[in-house]
């Protein structure tokens, strides 16, 4: 047994081997900047050219649609933020859609632009998590100007019915004859779901590179030809005047190679994952009382299980799990100064002494049979010795 047994997969992932083979030469050697009009600068440019190429095949988009960015959070704030601003610019609108369990990079860009005139509305969704293909079309209005739809839920792991989404968003923005952008937030869904753009029916779309194998701070933006767009970044006008600023050339090299990896391999990694995550819910369900799965019984990430446990404290439960040798998470759970449910926990309508209880265990093709066993061989105690410390008002009915 390892004495470390790493659940929290949704937070972040081991750099894949291939990916770092990929990166090292331009972490060492190839140092070149990919704007020099010489063979080293020329190597770096080529380099990028060949991992555009690649992302795009993967999403099945022109080279020219993709944009390398930071993290996942930047390409979030740019796609937002640069629709956002280019039709307010031209006059067009100043209405965004969004729901109310997007991650806070998507949430906290709808409140900045709050403060430049924009209004934002917050769409419900059901127990499960799951989003109304028909409430997003309702809320648009003559002034929407973009949509934006996770496409897998970072905390609970329910996947949002997309092509359903933009089938409705492009009805309702046909009638109303106007353009409406649709982006998705597609961070947590690189490992286990398509990200072939048409079949998605989306504009734009964000992700990050370190969820699926790749290297941290490294993202990218699907943005179809024609998206209106005003740069966050300006300066040297790289990635086509879209994100200025010299490259992160080792880290396009890795983000291009993880993904061709995670995207080939998203059938082995669901079937590996999906089974552990099986032992984990019937373990759980079986052995410890008033134990309940969160999140979409079927439409869920495979590798994503996260569970309320009523009466217990998340932060108990992590610390002395942590001690154990096993990482987990709470999602976010509650900000503990507050006692406040997640927002997602929220929207879903867990109440207090439910949310202020929960487990997000999100494992990997690399974690086995035997790790499962172990925590399930240890997580009962840790619930009832949490249920037992538990502050008044949370304690189990
Ligand atoms: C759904 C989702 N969106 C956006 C992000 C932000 O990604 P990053 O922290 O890599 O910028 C995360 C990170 O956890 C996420 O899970």
């Amino acid at each position: 047994m390892k004495t470390r047994i790493y659940l929290d997969h949704a937070a972040t992932t081991r750099l894949h081997p291939k990916a770092l083979e990929a990166m090292r030469p331009y972490l060492d050697g190839e140092f070149g900047n990919p704007s020099g009009m010489y063979a080293l600068g020329k190597e770096a440019a080529c380099a990028i050219d060949k991992a555009r190429n690649s992302v795009a095949q993967v999403l099945g988009c022109r080279p020219q649609e993709i944009v390398f960015t930071g993290p996942g959070t930047e390409s979030i704030n740019a796609a937002i933020k640069g629709v956002a601003f280019a039709q307010q610019l031209a006059g067009l609108g100043n209405h965004i859609v969004t729901t109310r369990i997007e991650h806070h990079a998507v949430l906290h860009s709808c409140d900045y632009l709050a403060k430049f005139g924009f209004e934002t509305t917050f769409l419900p969704v059901d127990s499960f998590g799951t989003v109304d293909p028909d409430d997003v079309a309702r809320a648009v209005t003559e002034r929407t100007v973009l949509v934006s739809v996770m496409l897998a839920n970072n905390e609970v792991g329910t996947i949002e019915p997309l092509p359903e989404i933009a089938e409705a968003v492009q009805r309702r923005a046909k009638a109303l004859r106007r353009r409406v952008a649709l982006h998705t937030d597609a961070v947590q869904g690189a490992n286990a779901l398509s990200l072939d753009v048409k079949r998605l029916g989306v504009d734009l779309l964000s992700l990050s590179a370190h969820k699926f194998g790749g290297p941290k701070g490294a993202g990218v933006l699907y943005m179809r030809r024609g998206t209106p767009f005003l740069e966050l970044m300006s300066g040297g006008g790289q990635e086509r005047q879209r994100r200025a600023g010299t490259e992160n050339v080792a880290g396009i090299t890795g983000t291009a190679t993880a993904l061709s990896e995670a995207q080939a391999n998203t059938e082995r990694y669901s079937e590996v994952c999906g089974q552990l995550s099986r032992q984990l819910v019937d373990g759980v369900l079986r052995s410890i009382p008033a134990a309940r799965l969160t999140g979409h019984p079927e439409q869920r990430l495979p590798n994503n299980v996260h569970f309320s446990f009523e009466g217990a404290e998340s932060d108990a439960m992590l610390s002395r799990l942590d001690a154990l040798g096993i990482a987990a998470s709470a999602g976010s759970a509650c900000t503990s100064a507050t006692w406040e449910p997640s927002h997602v926990l929220t929207a879903i309508g867990m109440p207090l002494s439910r949310a202020a209880g929960v487990l997000r265990l999100t494992c990997g093709p690399e974690n086995t049979k035997e790790e499962i066993d172990h925590v399930l061989s240890v997580l009962p105690e840790v619930v009832a010795e949490s249920r037992s410390h538990a502050r008044p008002g949370l304690s189990a009915k």
